[in-house]
């Protein structure tokens, strides 16, 4: 099956932003675990960050065409903010995870809140990089069913 990994705003400067908060991983580092992960199942995964709305928006269309089985989302702070990302999920009706590195409950009470959360199938938040190995592992494991 295919599987989109979406990377949200400033998390290409992920390994130097705020460490202590978001760890010393590097996005290129998180990525290439994934699509080792993804290819040992018998998958096909690819990713892709941008720090522009639309981008993001306009790859969740896509993905239907494609035929992408599968999305794993780091909405970032658009996570906060974004009605148009959650409408562009309602759209193409594909069964996503919501990951945070950060344990978003635990800061600011303005990142409490997720445009996601309740229409996500599931959310992973505070496991740092290990999070996205955890989503893909419950993407996999339904996939396979
Ligand atoms: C984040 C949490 C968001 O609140 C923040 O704006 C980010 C990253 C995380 O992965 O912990 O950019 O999504």
């Amino acid at each position: 099956a295919s599987i989109l990994v979406l990377h949200g705003p400033n998390l290409n400067l992920l390994g130097s932003r705020e460490p202590g908060v978001y760890g010393s991983a590097t996005l290129a580092d998180i990525d290439t675990r994934l699509q080792l992960s993804a290819k040992a199942a018998g998958h096909h995964l690819q990713s892709m960050q941008s720090n522009a709305e639309y981008e993001l928006i306009e790859r969740i269309h896509l993905a239907r065409p494609e035929g992408i089985n599968f999305i794993i989302f780091n909405p970032a702070a658009f996570t906060h903010t974004s009605i148009a990302l959650r409408d562009a999920l309602l759209a193409v009706d594909i069964p996503f995870i919501e990951v945070h590195l950060s344990n978003v409950h635990a800061r600011d009470s303005f990142r409490h809140h997720s445009y996601f959360s309740d229409i996500a199938q599931g959310v992973i938040c505070g496991l740092a990089a290990a999070g996205y190995e955890y989503a893909l592992q419950a993407a996999i494991s339904q996939l396979n069913e």
